[in-house]
């Protein structure tokens, strides 16, 4: 059982969690600004203003856009084939509806493109991760307002056009069906947050009014995302475009009475939804009982069903780290996870961040996807987040990183094996950067450690990982040895 000799090992990362200098060379405010740190216990908060006595994480971050050298001559020393990174919309466009892009924020992504490529490292780039231009949501209420549609459009045709030859894998949205789930913020994908408040509050109740505008915003990606993948085909025809699906459809009845796996079916459909829409180019044909239902009308304006079709993606890419059950039975055990709260499975371990932790779930959810639309996989995230040591030598024993790894490679050699096209795999956080959901730097997810705490203190300093050494040689036997 091997991997495809083409198959791309590599790691993943976004603009605001890595890069910082937040207001330098052009660079404009993003939604990721505003936001302060948190912790598993107290939610991140989004403020109006750039406050004196707040801690902003993305402000500094781990500074690769001062160090983005010598963090790709790591990754390359890993023998990484390709890196996901994005790229942060307000350093092209400030303000988002800027008329004429900003220079300097052009060249540095070119730069760091150029650098990879000196390396032979494929780039893949997420058009937009987490985040948006501050004066969008300001200014337009973010994906509420059908304009945004071409102010991204703009964006994306100046990066289309200047990365053209040195970038072929794009993904429009991260995780676009987060805007899906009723906390309905991090901004990028979905609306903007009440300003002064709780960036992502995974306990506030859902509203009819707030679905309705959610769903709506999510149709305006749609739309944007369809339109931004027959510009990238017109403007290249190499270009291959990619949806993003946050955790993948992973959840399981939580016991076999019918009713537990009734809803896990619709749980399910709607972990589809958003690749149905993107991937066959409709509404899948669950969603008309589910908007009814729901009590969302989608604002569809006339020529959106045709642009959806014409937009269909090339490949499905996903992230994965944990699996969680689902019952009729609301009042259930919940384990806390990546942007959702399922049911507790008996027989998984948790991360130290309580997620839950399931290998072969990764199999199933794989063969799931082929099975269902039959195109290239990528699997753009996985990984564990944990508070590493660093030792007084230098070094980081994390031993249960690699098990985590391990155990989640054997399970994607297995899907291969089972017929699956799978064609990349790139950790997540390969470097260790800031938490979205609680904006810590301790929950680590790197081979390399960043020498920086929670409140921005340390040296910046990057130190190899003991998983370091060992994806070094998991990537040179091409997944053979994973001992
Ligand atoms: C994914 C996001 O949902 O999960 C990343 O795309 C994020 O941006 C990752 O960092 C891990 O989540 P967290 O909250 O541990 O950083």
């Amino acid at each position: 059982m091997t991997f495809p000799k083409s198959f791309y090992w590599g790691g993943a990362t976004s603009a605001n969690q890595i890069e910082g200098a937040w207001d330098v060379d052009g660079k404009g405010e993003s939604t990721a600004d505003h936001m302060s740190a948190g912790s598993l216990t107290s939610l991140r908060q989004y403020t109006k203003e750039i406050k004196k006595d707040i801690y902003y994480p993305s402000h500094e971050a781990i500074d690769f856009y001062h160090r983005y050298k010598e963090d790709i001559a790591l990754f390359a020393e890993m023998g990484f084939k390709m890196y996901r990174l994005s790229i942060n919309w307000s350093r092209i466009y400030p303000n988002g509806d800027d008329k004429e892009p900003n220079r300097e924020g052009i060249e540095f992504y070119r730069k760091v493109f150029e650098e990879l490529k000196k390396y032979n490292i494929e780039p893949l780039v997420t058009i937009s991760h987490y985040e948006t231009p501050f004066n969008i949501g300001l200014k337009y209420g973010g994906w509420s307002n059908r304009k945004v549609i071409n102010y991204y459009l703009n964006y994306c045709k100046t990066i289309f056009t200047e990365y053209k030859g040195l970038v072929k894998y794009w993904l429009t949205f991260n995780e676009i069906n987060i805007s899906t789930a009723s906390f309905g913020a991090l901004n990028g994908e979905g609306i903007l947050p009440e300003i002064d408040g709780p960036a992502m509050d995974f306990t506030k109740p859902d509203t009819k009014k707030s679905r309705n505008t959610r769903y709506n915003a999510l149709h305006h990606q749609f739309i944007a995302s369809a339109l931004a993948t027959k510009l990238a085909h017109e403007i290249d025809s190499k270009n291959q475009i990619g949806c993003m699906i946050g955790v993948g459809p992973a959840s399981y009845p939580l016991t076999c009475k019918p009713e537990d796996v009734l809803e896990n079916q619709k749980s399910l459909q709607q972990s589809y939804f958003c690749s149905d829409v993107q991937v066959r180019g409709e509404y899948p044909y669950y969603s008309k009982r589910f908007f009814k239902e729901n009590d969302i009308v989608i604002n569809m304006q006339p020529g959106d069903e045709q642009i959806l079709k014409e937009g269909c993606v090339d490949f499905y890419s996903f992230s994965y780290y944990m699996t969680n059950c689902v019952a009729a039975n609301s009042n259930i055990d919940r384990t806390v996870g990546n942007m959702s709260f399922g049911g507790k499975n008996p027989y998984l371990e948790t991360s130290e961040w309580g997620w839950q932790i399931d290998p072969i779930g990764l199999r199933i959810v794989l063969n799931d996807i082929y099975a269902r639309y039959q195109i290239p996989i990528m699997i753009l995230e996985n990984g564990v987040g944990a508070n590493d040591i660093l030792n007084e030598d230098g070094t980081v024993n994390d031993p249960y990183r690699i098990d985590y790894f391990r155990n989640h490679i054997q399970a994607m050699r297995e899907a291969i094996e089972d017929g699956v096209n799978l064609i990349a795999y790139t950790a997540w956080g390969c470097i260790d950067l800031i938490s979205a959901s609680t904006g810590e730097m301790k929950k680590r997810y790197g081979f390399i450690y960043v020498d920086k705490d929670n409140d921005g203190q340390g040296t910046l300093n990057r130190y190899c990982k003991d998983s370091f050494y060992w994806y070094k040689k998991v990537i040179e036997t091409n997944g053979e040895d994973l001992n």
